[in-house]
């Protein structure tokens, strides 16, 4: 059977602060719109160094705060997911230059910064891991309500 669904990956540094918040918001965007069939999500890590383990507790907390489920554990991006993904969304422009250097040579998944679709412009989604308080946990959960509803829209009028 041809697989119709879109496949979106979310891609930080470590994979346990701001790309599976990223992940587990744009999930339940689409999921609040009845589409989440329509969809293949994931999130991925550009280091191995938190392979396995849960979110960092202040993605967690935060997740839970705004009622949005997650149960997913770090995984380091392979080159497979670049055929895999129809789209691999980065963080910062750290992420965008490891992921294209990454990426093999002719490999199908477009590669886009996750704040390019914030509507009000923030386009970088800061790295708030070692940062002494949940603050920016809070912040990057709002900018990925605002960029999953911007790149949702973004794939709905692309023809
Ligand atoms: P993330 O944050 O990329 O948003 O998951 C980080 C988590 C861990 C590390 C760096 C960033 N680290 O170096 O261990």
């Amino acid at each position: 059977m041809v697989d119709h669904k879109k496949k979106a990956l979310f891609i930080c540094l470590g994979n346990i602060c701001r790309s599976p918040i990223a992940e587990a918001v744009f999930q339940k965007t689409v999921n609040d719109m009845n589409l989440g069939e329509h969809w293949d999500i994931d999130s991925a890590a550009i280091g191995g160094w938190h392979v396995g383990n849960p979110p960092d507790w202040r993605a967690l907390d935060t997740l839970k705060k705004h009622n949005v489920p997650y149960n997913n554990h770090a995984r380091q991006i392979t080159s497979e997911d670049f055929d895999y993904y129809d789209y691999i969304l980065g963080m910062d422009e750290s992420n965008m230059k490891d992921l294209n250097k990454k990426a093999p040579k002719g490999s199908k998944a477009k590669l886009l910064l996750f704040g390019d679709f914030d509507p009000q412009g923030d386009r970088i989604i800061r790295d708030p891991y070692y940062d002494s308080d949940s603050k920016g946990f809070e912040k990057c959960y709002e900018q990925s309500v605002r960029c999953s509803k911007g790149f949702w829209e973004h794939i709905a009028n692309e023809k």
